[in-house]
């Protein structure tokens, strides 16, 4: 009944309106496991889409949320506050060593690339500069509004609306310096640049980690003609990648961060976009013409405030930074285990990441018809893996055992077999 009125009613995202394969429905989420209307338990090998860091229905974060919701629930933030905002953004910023003033709210990782893009355009317009440059590394996925569209590489994503986005240029995914040669050529020839990237870890194009010291070099070019840096850590952020955010890896830093996924440890959407003390300047004015246009009826809920703080509380209760090192290990075990396949391309481990790509004579990336198989054998194994095309990857919340990330890493060991 339910699955019938969910395919006369609903639209679900990336996915067929017509299709033999009806989604599963999901009764009730627990630590690191889904269970599902059919009694299976599927162990949550992307974290929900990356967005679950603790475990689903923490206690310590559905205390937080439920506290919150009896004294304010959510108040519009023009010209009001409250102190779940104040106390995230001092949490959030205290991260960065001073390098980060001010935070944006939003409500998603897409939203937090474009107030990121528009306040950098909107300080190059106020400082003067017209002939303005954005610039984004292939294969990057930044999200799916316009703006977000248009920095993420090309692909069958955003084919349809390709006429329509902003121009931005593309440099070489950073495997060698060919990289910083291509951003090098558009910085001379461009007065204002603007650059976006994903740090250490490209996650849509399929899990791709990258050399820190690249990304440095990348910054400080870009740096060295005043551009401006922008760090989409929506997926690398709150210790994906073994530090809390990826940028911490990195000498140069960013002028610009955009957050979401986790920030909330996972239970409801929220964003932000952290903005840096040279960024602000051309906006430090009363003047009607420097304000920042732009706002969601949901910016700054208490609700997600108050877990954001919550879950930040989690870290150090927990010592999760900690146990993101143990998953580091035991990640860069099963890479070992695995490195004998043949069927196996490419294995990446970054923190608590560990991906795997397939070898297939069918062309890569997210069509590539190892996706269904690979996701159909784990289902069957009771992993939710969802891959990326011939990528599989495993992206656990931190509760996860070493003996569960074993488990997965020996059924992608026996799936390398079958191909
Ligand atoms: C790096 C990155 N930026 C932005 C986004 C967009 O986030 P959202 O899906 O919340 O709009 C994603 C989503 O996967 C992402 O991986």
């Amino acid at each position: 009944m339910l699955l019938e009125k969910d395919a006369l009613m609903l639209w679900h995202p990336y996915s067929p309106l017509v299709t033999d394969q009806a989604p599963l429905e999901v009764l009730e989420a627990r630590g690191a496991y889904l269970h599902l209307a059919d009694g299976r338990r599927l162990l949550d090998g992307i974290s929900s889409w990356w967005v679950n860091l603790h475990g689903h229905a923490h206690p310590y974060l559905i205390e937080a949320l439920h506290k919150q919701a009896t004294q304010l629930d959510h108040t519009l933030f023009a010209g009001f506050t409250h102190a779940p905002a104040v106390r995230l953004a001092e949490r959030l910023l205290s991260f960065w060593n001073g390098n980060m003033r001010r935070v944006f709210y939003s409500d998603n990782g897409s939203t937090s690339v474009e107030a990121a893009i528009k306040l950098a355009m909107q300080y190059f317009l106020l400082s003067g500069k017209k002939n303005i440059q954005l610039i984004a590394i292939d294969g990057a996925f930044h999200g799916d509004t316009f703006g977000a569209m248009a920095v993420s590489g090309k692909s069958i994503f955003n084919e349809a609306f390709e006429g329509h986005l902003l121009p931005v240029k593309h440099i070489p995914f950073p495997i060698d310096e060919r990289c910083l040669a291509s951003l090098q050529t558009i910085l001379e020839a461009h007065e204002a640049c603007i650059f976006i990237y994903e740090p250490l870890l490209q996650g849509a194009a399929g899990m791709r980690a990258y050399e820190a010291s690249l990304l440095n070099k990348m910054l400080k070019a870009v740096h060295a003609y005043q551009g401006i840096c922008i760090a989409d850590e929506v997926l690398t952020g709150f210790g994906r990648t073994g530090t809390m955010f990826a940028s911490q890896q990195v000498h140069e830093q960013p002028d610009l961060v955009c957050l979401s996924k986790g920030i909330t440890g996972g239970l409801m959407p929220f964003a932000a976009t952290l903005v840096n003390a040279r960024m602000e300047e051309p906006f430090l004015s009363n003047e009607f013409g420097r304000i920042f246009y732009h706002g969601h009826s949901y910016t700054a809920n208490p609700l997600a405030c108050a877990l954001g703080i919550a879950s930040l509380e989690l870290f150090e209760k927990e010592n999760t930074l900690n146990h993101i090192q143990l998953l580091n290990s035991c990640q860069k075990k099963g890479k070992e285990h695995l490195k004998s396949c043949n069927s196996i391309s490419r294995i990446d481990v970054m923190g608590t990441m560990l991906s795997v790509e397939f070898q297939s004579e069918e062309e890569k990336g997210y069509l590539n018809s190892i996706r269904q198989r690979s996701y159909a054998y784990f289902l069957s194994r009771g992993f939710l893996l969802r891959p990326l095309g011939n990528v599989s990857y495993v992206l656990p919340p931190y509760c996860v055992s070493t003996e569960e990330l074993n488990r997965v890493h020996e059924a992608l060991y026996e799936f390398a077999h079958t191909l």
